[in-house]
């Protein structure tokens, strides 16, 4: 386990990007996409000051490895501690070449990583943030992996969104169950594919005739399009949960063992939903960037706060890239 340290007196900042898909094609002096991403990540890091900078996937297309010096040189220019857990996209030419990627994140001093035992993934590890010596939040990273084949209710050949594996519920709960017997009682589960329950969490608390797909950004953090119990939720979804199309039950596990009240993902670019459901905190991280779809009023960050009691709050940092796309 990675252990950072937080202050007593303050609370500890995590600012979460994520899906920002830099391509070897855009470092061009005059790309809107570079001018956007650098702009944008520079604002909110500037604007937030956090003390981890955490990725939650689509870092880059595979392969396009000057983007990723680029992507890494900007990360370790704010000398902040800064993670990742990885995207469908950066799987997307195989383990060799998300290897290679890793190696060059590696060469950052600021960067936090491990592959992890290798017959879960690539990229499955814990983050303790500690207070004094007691971890006050443990960040449980997990990879989603790419797409995954499977045989649909007509019994045919299939092929949907990435979902965690079986051995990787075992996993977790290992973690869980080592972080508790360190006291810790606060834990945090970072990955870019959705888990099925994101699905239940929007059609449980969504108000009867709503359409998220019309819902204005103002409008969505009003407690009005919510039904009653969810009335803390904030941020809307304007696409579909993509997640794997079967219910693995993986939030069973998390919901029995009671320590995660927070799971953060990526992959939807244009959800940016925080839905607390049974206890936990379903959360889509806000966009960061232009690159391959975006809407430009849902830019920037998402931000945890860390306290001596865990996550206490989390928001969205939304960053004004009219000016930059000009
Ligand atoms: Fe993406």
């Amino acid at each position: 386990m990675f252990k950072l340290y937080k202050k007593k007196d303050k609370d500890f900042l995590i600012l979460n990007l994520t899906d920002v898909h830099t391509e070897d094609n855009e470092l061009y002096e005059d790309s809107v996409k570079k001018r956007v991403l650098v702009n944008t990540v520079t604002e909110v890091v500037n604007r937030v000051r956090p003390d981890l900078i955490t990725l939650s996937g689509d870092q880059a297309w595979a392969g396009h490895f000057k983007a990723i010096e680029f992507l890494s040189e900007l990360m370790e220019s704010f000398n902040i501690p800064w993670t990742l857990v990885w995207g469908n996209h950066d799987h997307d030419r195989g383990d060799e070449v998300l290897d290679k990627t890793a190696e060059i994140f590696m060469r950052g001093r600021n960067f936090i990583y491990e592959h992890g035992p290798v017959e879960l993934g690539k990229g499955n590890f814990v983050i303790g943030i500690c207070e004094d010596d007691k971890i006050v939040e443990g960040l449980i990273l997990m990879d989603t992996h790419n797409r995954i084949p499977f045989i649909n209710k007509d019994g045919k050949e299939d092929c949907g969104w990435g979902k965690l594996y079986a051995n990787q519920i075992q996993w977790y709960k290992e973690q869980v169950c080592n972080l508790t017997d360190l006291g810790c009682k606060d834990t945090t589960i970072i990955i870019h594919q959705p888990i099925y329950a994101y699905r239940y969490a929007i059609s449980s608390a969504l108000k009867e005739g709503i359409n998220p797909k019309s819902v204005s950004v103002e409008n969505s953090y009003k407690g009005d399009i919510w039904k009653d119990g969810y009335k803390d939720s904030f941020g809307i979804n304007h696409e579909d949960v993509c997640c794997h199309l079967v219910d693995d039950g993986f939030f069973d596990t998390v919901t029995e063992l009671g320590s995660t009240k927070t799971v953060i993902a990526g992959h939807d670019h244009v959800n940016y939903s925080c839905i607390p459901y049974k206890g936990v905190r379903l959360t889509y991280g806000l966009k960061t960037g232009m690159g391959a779809y975006w809407r430009p009023e849902l830019n920037g960050g998402t931000v945890l706060t860390v306290s001596s009691d865990g996550i206490t709050d989390i928001r969205h940092e939304f960053v004004d890239a009219t000016d930059w796309t000009k």
